[in-house]
C-alpha cells in the first residue's frame, strides 16, 4: 500500500514538473454571418481565421444565414444553446435581429456588431466603417467628378440594413451642397449584383439620360456597368463602396477601369477577433470602433493594390510560417509526450531502484536475522544431538547394567530354585517347612519369570529377538499347553478346555514364542478367573490364518484398562491385582514378530477373550526367519503362582497374645508370611488394602497397625492420615511397611505421624523389635490411665468383640476426662445399650466397678499432670474433672495417701518419679 503511494507522489511530482504550462482557459466565440455568398464576406471570415491562428484557444463557432434574417434568428439562438463565451454578430437587417441580440447581451454574454448594426445599443462593441461619413465622401466625389453639374443614379442596398440606410442619408447630404448635381432617381439592388443590373436596366431612359451612377456597393456598381454598356451609355461614371482587393474585386475593377472609383470599406475582421479577446481578458473598449475610409480612383489604385499585395504576401508568410510553427508544435507534442514517457520511466526506474535498494537492505537484515537465528538453532540442535547422544548412553548404561543385572539375577535364582526342588522332592521334610520352603519355590519362580519377560523385551528392543519358525500342528501345540494348565484348574475346580474343530493344523511359528505368548494369555485368564470358572483355547482356520482364542469367565477388564492392556508397563488395577505391565506388551510383540495381531474383548465382570490371529505358510518369514526350532521353556514357571496360596495349614502356636495387631497388606503370601511370624506374640488381624483395614482398625481399635504403603483402592498413606485424624483411633501406633525407599518418601510418612517406617526387604526381628517397643510405650502410657484394669484382663479380652467394647468404654472415658459432668449415662448411649448391660459387661470384662475406673481414670491423669505439667493443682483438678480443688484434694488424699501439692512438689525433688501406682 506505502510502496503504491510512494509511486503516485514520484510521478505526480514529476508531472508538475515536467508537464505543460498552466492551461490558458478555453474560450468559445460564435459568429453569426449574415451571408457569404461575395468575396467581401468570405474575405471577412478569412481575416478572423487568420487572427485566430495566433489564439489556438479560442474555438471559433461559424453559421452564415443566406442573407435571411429569420434563419439567422434561428443560429443565434443555437449559439447560445450550444454555450458561446462571446458574440460576433454581423447582422442581416437591423430590426428583426435586434431582440435575439438583446437576448444574448441581457444574459450577460458579451456582443461584437460588425459592419452591420442592430436597431439598439445592447451590444458590448461596434466595428465598422462610418457609413453616413462613406454616403457623404461619396456625394461630394461625385460632385467633383462632374465639376458641380450633372445627373446621378444611387443603387441602394437592402433597405433594412443600417449600411444602405445611413450611406442612403450620408450621400443625400453630400450631393445636397451642390446644386447642379441632381438625383434622378434611387432603385433597390439589395447588395446584390444581378439585382442592381435588372432594376436600371428598368429604369429606360433614365439611365441614358444619368452622368453618373453611385452604388452602395461594389458588386452592384458592377451590375450598373452591365446595365450602362447595355443601354448603350459607354461613358457612364460609376462609383462603387468596399474597394476589397483580390481578383475581381474593387481594386482590380478600379484599376480595369469598369468603376470610375470606390470607396475604402474595411470587414472589420481582424478587429472583431482582436476586441473579442480583449473583452474576453476583460480589457476596456470604447462602446465603437470605427475603421478608416477612402475614395480609391485612378489616382491611387496602383498604390492600393501594391499594399494589398504585400500584404497579401506577408499574409502568405505568416500562413506558412504558422505552418511551420504548427509542425513544429506537432514535433514538439510528440517530443513531449516522448519526454513524459521517458520520465515516467526514469521516475520508475528511480523508484524500483531506490524499492531495490530497500529490498536488499530489508533482505540483508532478514539474512543476518536468519543466519543467527539459524546459528542459534544449530547450536541448539548440536547441544540436543550431544544431549540425546548423552542420554542414549545413559540409557544404554542402564539398560546393559539392568540386563547384566538381570543375568545376574537369574544365576543365582537358578541356584535357590535347583537346591530347593531337590529339598522339596525330600520326603523328610515336615509340613511346616514344605509350606515354607514351597513359598520360596514360588516367589523365586516368580522372580526368574520377570527377570525373563525383561530380558525378552530387552532383546526386542534390539531386535535381537529373532524369529525362527518351523511348521507345528499348532492342535497338538495348544492341547499340550492346555494339559500344563489342567492339573492347576482341577485343583481349583475349573474347566480348562481346548475346543477346536480341526485335527491338525500345520501353522509356521516359533514355538518358543508362542509358548510365551500361549503361557500369558492361560496365566492372566487362570488369575482373573475364579475358583469353579471356565478357561477355554479356542483353536480355528479362518480363510488364510490360523485364529487362537483364549477365553475365561473371569472378573474381565473395564474399558480404560482395556484400552491399555498392551501398553509396556502398565499395570492396570484389575480387582487388587496388579501385574508386571510385561506379559500382554510382550505378547503383542512376539505375535507381531510372527507378522499377526492380538486382540482383546472384554467387560467388568463378563469374562475376557484374546484372540490371536497368525498367517498360514511360510512366504511372510523371511529365509533367515525359517531355520530350524527354538526350545520351548519350562511352563511351571507360569503356573505355580496360579493355585491358591496354601494357607493357615502351618498353624502359628499362640504364645502370650496381650496385644492385637492389625495387618494391612495386598500381597497374600507376605501377608501370610507376617502373620504366621507373629501370631506367637499377638493377634494377628488381616486387611488387603487401605480400605478394607479403615474399617477394621475403626472396628476393632487395635493395639497396633502394621500396613502397606502401595495398595490398591487406598494405600498406606492415605490409611495413616484418617487413622491419625480420627480421636477413637489416634492412638494406635502405625508402622509403614513398604518397598519405597527415598528420604521424601520415608519423611512424608513420618509428617502423617507414622509411628515407625520399614523398609522392604526387611529383617522380620526389626519388623518384631519396632512393634514390641511401640506396644510397651503404649502399654507403658495406658497404665497412666487404666491402671486399675487387672493385668490379667487384656490376655483375658482376647475374642474381638470384647476387646472392642473395652476400647470403645476406654476411650469414652478418656476423651471425657475434664467434662466434671460426664455421667454413666452418657457412656452406655454413646455405646448404644443398656445401662445394666454396661455395667455388666465392665464389672465382666474388667472387673472393675464404672464410677470407681472413671475416677481412677481422673486420678491417674491428675498424676500424670502433676508429674509432667508445670500447672497448678486447682488447674489440674479443673482439668480432669472435679467439681472443686478442695474434693479434688480430698479424694486424692485418700486414695494415694498424699495431697496433691505434696505429690507434686516430691515429684519435682524425685525428678521423673515412679509411675507405678501405689494403690491396686
Ligand atoms: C457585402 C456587402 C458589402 C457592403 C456591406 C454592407 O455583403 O454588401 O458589399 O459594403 O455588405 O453591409
Amino acid at each position: 500500500m506505502s510502496r503504491t503511494v510512494l509511486v503516485v507522489l514520484i510521478l505526480s511530482a514529476f508531472a508538475a514538473g515536467c508537464g505543460q504550462p498552466a492551461k490558458i482557459r478555453h474560450f468559445r466565440i460564435g459568429f453569426s454571418q449574415c451571408g457569404d455568398a461575395d468575396h467581401w464576406r468570405k474575405s471577412m471570415l478569412a481575416e478572423m481565421q487568420r487572427e485566430l491562428s495566433f489564439h489556438p484557444d479560442i474555438e471559433l463557432i461559424y453559421k452564415q444565414a443566406d442573407d435571411n434574417s429569420q434563419l439567422q434568428i434561428r443560429q443565434v439562438k443555437e449559439l447560445l444553446a450550444e454555450g458561446i463565451d462571446l458574440l460576433i454578430i454581423s447582422p442581416n437587417e437591423a430590426s428583426p435581429l435586434t431582440p435575439v441580440v438583446e437576448e444574448v447581451y441581457n444574459q450577460g454574454i458579451p456582443v461584437i456588431v460588425v459592419d452591420r448594426k442592430i436597431a439598439s445599443t445592447s451590444y458590448t462593441n461596434y466595428i465598422g466603417a462610418d457609413n453616413y461619413e462613406i454616403g457623404r465622401i461619396a456625394g461630394e466625389y461625385v460632385a467633383a467628378l462632374l465639376k458641380g453639374k450633372g445627373k446621378v443614379i444611387e443603387v441602394i442596398g437592402l433597405p433594412a440594413s443600417s449600411p444602405a440606410i445611413e450611406r442612403k442619408r450620408g450621400f443625400s447630404d453630400g450631393i445636397s451642397r451642390h446644386p447642379g448635381i441632381r438625383l434622378l432617381e434611387q432603385v433597390h439592388g439589395d447588395w446584390v449584383m444581378q439585382k442592381s443590373e435588372s432594376a436600371l436596366g428598368n429604369t429606360g431612359n433614365l439611365l441614358r439620360e444619368a452622368d453618373l451612377v453611385f452604388a452602395h456597393n461594389d458588386v452592384m456598381a458592377l451590375g450598373a456597368r452591365h446595365a450602362a454598356i447595355r443601354a448603350g451609355a459607354h461613358d457612364m461614371k460609376i462609383i462603387g463602396v468596399d474597394a476589397l482587393p483580390g481578383k475581381g474585386a474593387g481594386l482590380e475593377m478600379v484599376s480595369g477601369k469598369q468603376l470610375n472609383a470606390s470607396l475604402l470599406y474595411p470587414t472589420g475582421g481582424t478587429e472583431a477577433i482582436r476586441n473579442a479577446i480583449s473583452i474576453m481578458n476583460k480589457a476596456l473598449l470604447p462602446k465603437e470602433t470605427f475603421l478608416q475610409t477612402l475614395v480609391v480612383d485612378s489616382t491611387n489604385v496602383r498604390m492600393m493594390q501594391l499594399q494589398s499585395d504585400k500584404i497579401f504576401n506577408q499574409q502568405k508568410d505568416i500562413e506558412l510560417q504558422q505552418g511551420m510553427i504548427a509542425e513544429q508544435l506537432r514535433v514538439y507534442k510528440s517530443q513531449r509526450t516522448m519526454l513524459y514517457v521517458l520520465g515516467i520511466t526514469l521516475c520508475a526506474a528511480v523508484f524500483f531502484a531506490g524499492l531495490l535498494w530497500y529490498s536488499r537492505n530489508l533482505n540483508k537484515q532478514i539474512n543476518r536475522k536468519l543466519a543467527l537465528q539459524n546459528e542459534e538453532i544449530s547450536r541448539q540442535s548440536r547441544q540436543l544431538m550431544e544431549m540425546s547422544a548423552a542420554a542414549a548412553e545413559a540409557n544404554e548404561a542402564r539398560i546393559s547394567f539392568f540386563t547384566n543385572i538381570s543375568h545376574e539375577i537369574r544365576t543365582p535364582l537358578t541356584l535357590i530354585t535347583g537346591p530347593l526342588d531337590e529339598m522339596l522332592q525330600h520326603s523328610r521334610l515336615q509340613g511346616g517347612d514344605r509350606q515354607q520352603l514351597s513359598l520360596v519355590r514360588r516367589n523365586a519362580n516368580r522372580l526368574l519369570h520377570l527377570v525373563n519377560q525383561l530380558m525378552d523385551f530387552r532383546k526386542l528392543e534390539f531386535s535381537k529377538m529373532q524369529v525362527r519358525a518351523s511348521e507345528n500342528d499348532l492342535v497338538l501345540f495348544c492341547h499340550e499347553i492346555v494339559e500344563i494348565f489342567q492339573q492347576t484348574a482341577r485343583k481349583r475346580g475349573m474347566d480348562c478346555r481346548l475346543v477346536t474343530s480341526e485335527r491338525s493344523l500345520p501353522v509356521w511359528m516359533d514355538s518358543g514364542m508362542m509358548d510365551k505368548v500361549l503361557f500369558n494369555l492361560m496365566s492372566n485368564a487362570f488369575k482373573f478367573t475364579p475358583d469353579q470358572g471356565a478357561v477355554l483355547i479356542k483353536l480355528e482356520k479362518r480363510g488364510g490364518e490360523a485364529v487362537i482364542q483364549v477365553q475365561d469367565t473371569g472378573i474381565g477388564m473395564s474399558a480404560e484398562v482395556m484400552q491399555h492392556a498392551f501398553d509396556t508397563f502398565y499395570q492396570g488395577d484389575v480387582n487388587n491385582h496388579k501385574g508386571s505391565g510385561l506379559g500382554l506388551a510382550l505378547c503383542k510383540e512376539l505375535v507381531q514378530l510372527h507378522h499377526g495381531s492380538i486382540t482383546a474383548s472384554s467387560g467388568k465382570n463378563r469374562g475376557t477373550i484374546f484372540t490371536v490371529t497368525i498367517p498360514l505358510g511360510k512366504d511372510h518369514f523371511r529365509p533367515e526367519e525359517l531355520s530350524g526350532s527354538s526350545a520351548r521353556e519350562e511352563p511351571q514357571f507360569y503356573t505355580a503362582d496360579l493355585l491358591p496360596v496354601p494357607d493357615e495349614q502351618l498353624e502359628p502356636v499362640a504364645g502370650n497374645r496381650r496385644f492385637v495387631i492389625l495387618l494391612v497388606e495386598d500381597n497374600p503370601e507376605l501377608r501370610s508370611f507376617i502373620r504366621l511370624r507373629l501370631s506367637h506374640d499377638y493377634e494377628v488381624l488381616e486387611a488387603e488394602n487401605g480400605q478394607q483395614g479403615l474399617q477394621m482398625a475403626f472396628e476393632y481399635l487395635p493395639d497396633g497397625i502394621i500396613c502397606d504403603v502401595m495398595m490398591p483402592v487406598k494405600d498406606g498413606h492415605a490409611l495413616l492420615k484418617e487413622i491419625k485424624a480420627d480421636v477413637r483411633t489416634a492412638h494406635i501406633p502405625v508402622v509403614l511397611l513398604t518397598a519405597r525407599v527415598t528420604p521424601d518418601q520415608q519423611v512424608e510418612g513420618l509428617q502423617n505421624k507414622a509411628d515407625a517406617y520399614i523398609v522392604k526387604p526387611f529383617d522380620f526381628k526389626i519388623l518384631q523389635h519396632t512393634l514390641n517397643s511401640l506396644m510397651a510405650n503404649r502399654s507403658h502410657l495406658k497404665e497412666h490411665f487404666t491402671a486399675d484394669v487387672p493385668a490379667g484382663l487384656r490376655s483375658a479380652v482376647s475374642r474381638k468383640t470384647e476387646l472392642r467394647f473395652v476400647s470403645e468404654f476406654t476411650s469414652i472415658v478418656e476423651n471425657n476426662i475434664g467434662n466434671e459432668d460426664f455421667s454413666i449415662e452418657d457412656i452406655y448411649r454413646q455405646m448404644n445399650i443398656s445401662k445394666v448391660q454396661l455395667y455388666r459387661k465392665v464389672k465382666a470384662l474388667m472387673g472393675t466397678n464404672i464410677n470407681e475406673y472413671i475416677l481412677n481414670t481422673r486420678l491417674q491423669k491428675a498424676r500424670y499432670c502433676l508429674q509432667h505439667e508445670d500447672i497448678s493443682v486447682a488447674e489440674v483438678a479443673y482439668k480432669t474433672g472435679f467439681s472443686s480443688p478442695a474434693y479434688f484434694s480430698t479424694v486424692f488424699k485418700s486414695k494415694l495417701g498424699v495431697s496433691p501439692t505434696a505429690y507434686k512438689g516430691k515429684k519435682k525433688d524425685n525428678g521423673t518419679g515412679n509411675d507405678k501406682a501405689e494403690w491396686t
